[in-house]
């Protein structure tokens, strides 16, 4: 379902707030910098809604890494996702030889992030981890091992920090559910 002109999807109330995002990217950040302390990392954002969530993330970050971005899309302008996941702008770095961390919004199907990281597998990384900030477990149509969760929400539309609907509300500083489309 798209949204027309510039009419609203509908009323949200928060899921998540921004201090409890804070907290849980904090504690994300501290974790993974414990673990890939002397690895030198490169973390790897799926455009475009991983966008806020990195760029908090990795300041919580406070070892040496290095960053990319890579745009996948599948979901259009509706609330069902196509099923197919394109690749819309490749990464620029190379992975060979690296410790590359998948970084997401969230996890729905597990279709997105399971074809970035067999991407990436195929190119000869040293290790693959994913990090998420939302997963919805019930939705799960491919198996996805997520290393860093943030949250577990249950099947809500959920939008906000980098989460959009059509393209809306990804500005939002938490995390909200959409209650009417
Ligand atoms: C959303 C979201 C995840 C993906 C999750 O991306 O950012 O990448 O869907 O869904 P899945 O687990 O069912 O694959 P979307 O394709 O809407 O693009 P966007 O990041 O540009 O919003």
């Amino acid at each position: 379902m798209s949204v027309r002109g510039n009419e609203p999807a509908g009323p949200t109330r928060v899921l998540i707030s921004s201090e409890a995002l804070h907290v849980r990217v904090t504690e994300l950040g501290g974790a993974i910098a414990r673990d890939y302390a002397n690895d030198d990392p490169l973390l790897v954002g799926i455009l475009k809604g991983a966008l806020v969530f990195m760029a908090d993330l990795i300041r919580a970050i406070p070892i040496a890494f290095t960053t990319d971005t890579i745009g996948v899309s599948s979901y259009g302008d509706g609330i069902q996702s196509s099923g197919r996941v394109e690749l819309t702008c490749d990464l620029a770095a190379s992975v060979e030889g690296r410790h590359v961390l998948i970084i997401d919004d969230i996890v729905d199907t597990g279709r997105t992030i399971a074809y970035v990281k067999r991407k990436v597998e195929m190119r000869g990384p040293r290790s693959v981890r994913l990090c998420v900030l939302l997963g919805k477990r019930e939705r799960r149509e491919v198996a996805v091992d997520v290393d860093y969760l943030g949250f577990s929400i249950p099947d809500v539309y959920a939008v906000g920090y980098g989460l959009d609907y059509a393209g809306r509300y990804r500005n939002l500083p938490h995390i909200a559910m959409l209650e009417k489309i």
